[in-house]
């Protein structure tokens, strides 16, 4: 599949649930409307959708949300598609808030998952309360710990937060060395209506990575799934930093991914609204308007999203990045 700037897209990311038992407050307001369960693909659809992706030609699957463990049933979604591990499908992968991770950490990994992502943003009890309003802390740790003895890689997502968690950048580095995780940094984006304004938030990752490279070995490493993270190897450690930064360097040159909403829509990129509606492809014509739909997205990928932050200025695009799925 070749979109209509020449980019091969062989990524397709997959919102399972736009709910979240979470509400970090970069990412959602405190009182949040979801979409009702009668708008939902069903588990069933969503594989046959992802199917014929991989037969399409994508490679990698990733799972996200809203928080993909808290929709009923995903375990058998995640079999489904994890058996075509290794037979066209290169990796499925999922991006979890951490709270249900101890009890579906074994099923993911029999279930063929390989590495998996983790939002983490502070690891001081009060702070995650406040960042994510409900969370605990010493659950996700747990979570990530059982992941990770259950031979699962894995990926600490922390957003960068102006005087939330700024000081803890580097502490957590250190930490994911001991423990051996990754660690990808991430600017927060303009994505849906939240209760703070951006602005008083934003961290650029330039000034971040200055900070961190005169504490920690960094050396340039190279790409593993062509996302937008850029890499670093910590010298002398297993752990690999990755900067993902949507404002201060674009990354939308080597864009290779589409994402499907829970809803069945089908995103061309997380900061436009172009979308094609697969649920009522699939539903009204089967396959053969399903690669129709799929043909006629891909004709209108953007070039590149433009992620500004300025006081009081409404964000790019009024959907929630859980409805995305980031
Ligand atoms: P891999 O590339 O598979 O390792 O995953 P990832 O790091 O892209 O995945 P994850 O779901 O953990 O996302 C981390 C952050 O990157 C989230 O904030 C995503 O919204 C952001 N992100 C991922 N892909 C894109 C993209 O195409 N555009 C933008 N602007 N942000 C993205
Ligand atoms: N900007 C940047 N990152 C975000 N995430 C959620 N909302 C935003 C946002 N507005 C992060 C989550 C998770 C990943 C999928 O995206 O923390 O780790
Ligand atoms: Fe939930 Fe993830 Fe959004 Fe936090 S960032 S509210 S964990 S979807």
């Amino acid at each position: 599949m070749i979109d209509q700037h020449g980019r091969t897209i062989r990524y397709l990311r997959i919102s399972v649930t736009d709910r979240c038992d979470l509400r970090c407050r970069y990412c959602m307001a405190e009182k949040m409307t979801f979409l009702p369960r009668a708008k939902l693909l069903s588990l069933e659809e969503i594989a046959v959708i992802a199917e014929r992706f991989i037969a399409r030609g994508v490679t990698r699957i990733r799972l996200s949300g809203g928080e993909p463990l808290v929709r009923r049933d995903v375990a058998d979604l995640v079999h489904r598609l994890g058996s075509h591990v290794g037979h066209g499908l290169d990796e499925l992968t999922m991006t979890t808030n951490g709270t249900r991770l101890a009890e579906h950490a074994g099923s993911l990994a029999a279930a063929g998952v390989r590495r998996i992502n983790v939002s983490l943003d502070s690891r001081d009890p009060d702070r995650f309360r406040h960042i994510t309003r409900h969370g605990d802390v010493d659950q996700v740790i747990g979570g990530i710990l059982a992941a990770r003895d259950a031979g699962l890689s894995i990926k600490i997502n922390m957003v960068a937060l102006k005087a939330l968690n700024e000081d803890e950048i580097g502490p957590m580095l250190a930490w994911c060395i001991a423990e051996r995780l990754d660690l990808s940094l991430i600017e927060t984006m303009p994505l849906g209506a939240i209760d703070e304004d951006r602005v008083d938030r934003f961290l650029p990752l330039t000034t971040v990575f200055d900070r961190l490279s005169a504490d920690f070995p960094l050396h340039r490493a190279g790409h593993r799934t062509g996302g937008p993270a850029r890499y670093w190897q910590v010298e002398g450690t297993q752990t690999r930093l990755g900067l993902i930064s949507p404002l201060t360097a674009n990354f939308c040159d080597g864009c290779n991914r589409v994402r499907l909403t829970t809803e069945g829509k089908l995103y061309m990129c997380l900061g436009h609204e172009d979308q094609v509606d697969l649920k009522a492809a699939l539903r009204e014509g089967g396959v053969k308007a399903l690669d129709a739909a799929i043909d006629a997205g891909l004709a209108t990928k953007p070039a590149r999203h433009d992620f500004r932050i300025a006081r009081g200025m409404a964000p790019a695009v009024t959907r929630h990045m859980s409805v995305t799925g980031g």
